[in-house]
Parts: structure tokens; sequence; C-alpha cells
């Protein structure tokens, strides 16, 4: 693949230290203006991989490019990245002003087009008023987002930035992410974001890398990897998941057809990876099912015995059991009282073909 038509990409990103492999053959490709963000657990690679396109370390093989360029070992000054980390300092000894000015002085723009572009960051991150004062009188919100509008002042090819939101509480979180995904869509900048909140990477990006110990698990867009997730590792991260065992019966272009527990025949998506025989687990999100009544439409039905159902607010979640004891979550809207459902009952569960995913047993679970 031609190498000119992305703003970023990587190949085959190699990086251990010592014994540990912290990066493994990690290969990406960024369009102009995506918004990519690298999720995982902690101790995935996902910092690894930011350093290694920062210029910050150097892989021990692989290679990247940025805007076309080979930039493997190139200087992480000559890279025309911008980079937020979550304790991004600001210089404490310089006004608010001064350092969003510092990058476009060192590039020596002039006095007038200075103002103006720190003018406009600091309306975009909405702190205007606050240009003469210090960073130690800003709130850490405040200095966060400060950070942000230095990163951006001087429009690098790419920003790059771990877990900026990391240090803040929940509701400031939940406000700079939208800010910073507004920022993104204004500036037309391409970020590669990382963090390991995976509502954060829900919220914020056009396309998500899941890490998994040092690899990338899956690329695609949130939805990709909420409703077609290829792994159970995918299912699992990206929020609550049913898995059910099952064999494959038949597979033709539309279904995958599977015998379920008690014999139950059950429909998924296609799985180009399986054939009739298989062992394989079915996944379906909690929200998608659904406790229904006997004439309810539903691809596929299972009776289950019902453990508990509980009123969270504005929803209801039920726990049930399946015959041969695997558990059921099934989360709807609150539509008012508990409506009779009882420990012990015996409820029929229902949901559709189309958020049925079909799993390929894991490598290496069995024998
Ligand atoms: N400088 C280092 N020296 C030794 N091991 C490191 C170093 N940096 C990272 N690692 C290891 O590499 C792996 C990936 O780390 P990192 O990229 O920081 O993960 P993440 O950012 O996803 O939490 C981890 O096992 C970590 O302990
Ligand atoms: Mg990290």
């Amino acid at each position: 693949m031609s190498n000119t038509a992305h703003k970023l990409r990587t190949h085959n990103l190699r990086k251990t230290y010592g014994p540990v492999v912290a990066l493994a053959e990690a290969s990406i490709e960024m369009a102009e203006g995506e918004f990519l963000t690298l999720l995982g657990p902690s101790g995935s690679g996902k910092t690894t991989m930011l350093m290694a396109i920062a210029g910050l370390n150097e892989p021990d093989s692989g290679d990247i490019w940025i805007d076309g360029k080979l930039a493997t070992y190139l200087p992480p000054f000559r890279r025309d990245i911008g980079m937020v980390f979550q304790n991004y300092a600001l210089f404490p000894h310089m006004t608010i002003f001064e350092n969003i000015a510092f990058p476009l002085k060192m590039r020596k723009m002039d006095e007038a087009s200075i103002r103006n572009n720190v003018g406009r960051v600091l309306e975009t991150v909405k702190l205007s008023d606050v240009a003469n004062r210090l960073p130690k009188e800003l709130s850490g919100g405040q200095q966060q987002r400060i950070a942000l509008a230095r990163a951006f002042v001087y429009e690098p090819s790419i920003i790059l930035m771990d877990e900026p939101l990391g240090a803040l509480d929940k509701k400031l979180r939940d406000h700079l992410q939208l800010e910073i995904k507004h920022l993104h869509e204004q500036l037309a900048i391409t970020v590669l974001y990382v963090t390991h909140d995976q509502e954060e990477a829900m919220v914020m990006s056009d396309r998500i890398c899941l890490m998994n110990d040092a690899q990338i698990e899956q690329i695609g867009t949130p939805d990709d990897l909420y409703f077609r997730p290829e792994s159970e590792f995918t299912a699992d991260f990206l929020g609550e998941s049913n898995l059910i065992e099952g064999t494959v019966k038949e597979t033709n272009d539309t279904a995958t057809i599977v015998s379920g527990p008690d014999g139950a025949i059950l429909a998924g998506l296609p799985n180009p990876g399986l054939k009739e025989g298989d062992a394989c687990k079915l996944m379906v999100r909690p929200e998608c099912v659904s406790i229904i009544t006997s004439d309810a439409r539903a691809d596929n039905i299972l009776s289950a015995t019902l453990v508990e159902t509980i009123i969270t607010g504005t929803v209801t979640k039920s726990y049930a059991v399946l015959p041969g004891g695997n558990e059921m979550k099934c989360t709807q809207l609150t539509n008012g009282p508990l409506n009779g459902a009882r420990k012990d009952q015996t409820v029929k569960l229902g949901w559709m073909r189309e958020h049925t995913v079909v799993l390929s047993p894991e490598e290496g679970s069995m024998s």
C-alpha cells in the first residue's frame, strides 16, 4: 500500500525492554483529520507505541511514516508532532499567554500573528479571561485546557495525547472529552489519543485500536468493536456481554446457525472462520436481550431461570441462569415497577440474529 495516502502509518513496530515485549509488530494507518484512539489495559503497550511515533523511544524494528515520509529515526523536533500528557507541566514562570505563544515564538512567527492565534485558541478553550495569569492560578482542569491549547495552536501535523484527562475528576473529564472532540472537528487536526477507559474511547474516536498484551487486538469504529467484536477480549473490554457456548450446525452468507444449550437452535451473524462442527461462542449485549412473552418476535429464544432483577434507575437489570449453568444478563430501560418478576421464575429470553456475534474459540482455550 502507498505510504503517501496516510497521515500516519506504522508497519510492524516492535519494542522490547530486556525480556519484556512492550510492543509486538504493531501496524496502524491513520487518515488525515482522523481521531484514532489506542485503547487497552495498563501495560498493553499504548504509551510505548505513542513514544515511538513521537520519536521519544526507538523501536527495535519496524517503520513509521508521517505524511508519507519515513520518520522511524527522525529526531522528535523534526516530526511536526504536538503532544499532551496526563501531567503536562506548563512553564510555571510564564503567563498563560506566554505559555501558548511559546511554540509560535520558537517557529519565529511575527508578534501580530502570535496575538491572533493565541487569542483564537484561548477563545476555543473558553479561557480568554485568564491570559495574564500564571499556571498556578488556574485549576487542574483549566491547566489541562491550556496544555491542549498549546498543542493545537501551531497546528502540528498530528497531535498525540497520552491519557490527558486521567488526573481529572469524572465531571470535568466528561466535559473535556467533548471539548477535545469539538477542537478536533473545528481545527481538522489528526489526533492519536491514548486511554484505558472504554467509554472515553467510544465517545471521542472515529476509530479505536484495541491493544492487548503488546499486540493489536482489533481496529475499527466504536460500533464495529462494540457490535462486531472478533474476540472475547474485545467483547469484554468494550462493555458487558453474554457468552453462550455452542456448536456450529450450518454457515452461509447471511447467518451462522448454532446448536446451543439444551439443543436450542440459535442464529448469529456470519463468521467466515467457522465451519460445521466447530465449537463457538455466541456473544450478545445485555441491552439486546429482553424477557419476552410467548407471542413476541425474536430470532433466538432460550428458557432461563431468573436469579435477580434490580432497578438501578434508568435501566432495569435482570440476571438469569441457562440450563447448563451459563449466566445471562439482560438490561432494559426501566418502564415501571418490577412487573411481577420473581426469583426462580422460568422466563424466556429473546433477541435478534443481527445482535448476535459468533466467535471462534480463543486460541489456546480449546484442547
Ligand atoms: N522504560 C521501560 N523499561 C522497562 N519496561 C518498560 C518500560 N516502559 C514500558 N515498559 C513495559 O512495557 C510494557 C508496555 O508498557 P506501556 O507502553 O507503558 O503500557 P501502557 O501505556 O499501555 O500502560 C509494560 O509491560 C511495561 O512494564
Ligand atoms: Mg501508558
